[in-house]
């Protein structure tokens, strides 16, 4: 039998860049076996299970179980997981897929490295240049041992080059998370998501923040809390909590106001193509999140991002984002100029085409060979 490929996906943003690449992976190559990896980084249903079920990807074939935990322990739990199964496995993979920036990421590409089993990085080459970011760490990590770069978006390369990876291991591929929304769009859409939360049409603010920046800072939260119940009184804001997020709300005694504004729906994690839809239909976006930017750059949604750089500056330099950085003060008026029409207007950005995941797959098969 072919020597497999091992796909590794750990935390929820990762279920929507692994997706395509299975797919893709299997009309191009169905003779080549492709094993799924569940880190367990996230576990709730409504952070792991429910992304599996919409967006079609197979039961993990194998789950590490490594749960919630410091930095230092997580990581910890998902390298010794991961290196215990390729050590285990009954034939030494062709190669390990990774995607994103997430801990089980970095975990599993040390562990791949190590053993002499090469790896390829999806979505590499992004530099926020804030290591105070714990995705910039595993970004820089992964990208320093994997032995194929593949990058989304213009700067990756350029990062890459800067920091003295060779340019042979470097594709530009395009953005695999785009193809999950071009897949599930219209699906998004049968879903009447703005009709099932009794919304006007264009008068909501889709709002997701989760990062350590923002929600483990008691008056950094506080005042994004302030804001928010500032513009609920402009647009109605619906608000999937990470529980991260919700855990700090109720720890800041911030929960209670948000419950009760009549002009904020704060929801459990909304399914992929739930989400898809209130963004696709909302007036602006306010998000700390990566993927988010980028989706609402593809959709022509504008976009707020609430924190200081990005890591994504295609979206802010062609598409429709807009770093808010710490002064939340300016938040107000980039919203009436969203209402007004006045906001800039984003353009198409090359190689996020829904595509990008059979170039993902050809540069990986090309790679890896089963020698
Ligand atoms: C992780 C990623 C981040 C990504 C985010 C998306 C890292 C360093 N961070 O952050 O890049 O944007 O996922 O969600 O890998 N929890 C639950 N249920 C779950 C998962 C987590 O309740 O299924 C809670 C736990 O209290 C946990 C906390 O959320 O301690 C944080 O989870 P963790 O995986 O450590 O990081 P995220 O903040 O989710």
């Amino acid at each position: 039998m072919a020597r497999p490929l091992v796909v590794v996906a750990g935390a929820r943003p990762n279920f929507m860049k692994v997706a395509p690449v299975l797919r893709a992976l299997a009309e191009r190559a169905p003779e080549v076996p492709r094993v799924l990896v569940h880190t367990g980084q996230h576990y709730d249903a409504g952070m792991s299970e429910v992304f599996f079920r919409e967006l079609g990807i197979p039961p993990p074939d194998v789950h590490l179980g490594v749960g919630s935990g410091s930095h230092g322990a997580q990581t910890a739990r998902v390298l010794e997981g991961f290196e215990r199964y390729l050590l285990d496995a009954p034939e030494r993979p062709r190669g390990v897929v990774v995607v994103g920036d997430v801990n089980s990421t970095m975990a599993c590409a040390l562990a791949s490295v190590k053993l002499g089993v090469p790896v390829a990085h999806v979505e590499a080459g992004l530099r926020s240049n804030d290591r105070a970011m714990p995705e910039e760490i595993n970004r820089l990590v992964t990208d320093a041992v994997s032995d194929l770069l593949l990058t989304s978006e213009p700067s990756g390369a350029e990062n890459l080059r800067r920091e003295g990876i060779p340019e042979a291991r470097v594709r530009f591929v395009g953005n695999v998370m785009i193809d999950t929304l071009v897949h599930e769009l219209r699906e998004a859409r049968a879903l009447s998501m703005g009709a099932r939360l009794g919304l006007a049409s264009g008068r909501h603010a889709l709002i997701t923040l989760h990062r350590p920046s923002n929600v483990d800072d008691p008056r950094r939260l506080a005042s994004l809390v302030a804001l928010l119940g500032a513009m609920a009184g402009r647009l109605t804001l619906v608000f999937p909590a990470h529980p991260r997020t919700r855990a700090a709300l109720a720890s800041g005694g911030l929960l209670a106001r948000l419950e009760c504004h009549p002009g904020v729906l704060l929801r459990e994690p909304l399914s992929y193509r739930e989400n898809l839809g209130l963004m696709e239909s909302a007036a602006v976006v306010l998000t700390d999140s990566g993927g988010i930017q980028e989706e609402s750059t593809f959709l022509g949604v504008p976009c707020l991002t609430l924190r200081a750089n990005t890591e994504r500056p295609v979206t802010v330099s062609q598409g429709t984002n807009t770093l808010v950085g710490e002064d939340l003060s300016r938040v107000p008026a980039l919203l009436e100029d969203v209402l007004a029409g006045r906001y800039k207007k984003g353009a198409a950005i090359e190689g996020w085409d829904g595509r990008a995941s059979v170039r993902v797959a050809d540069a990986l098969l090309m790679t890896f060979s089963a020698e």
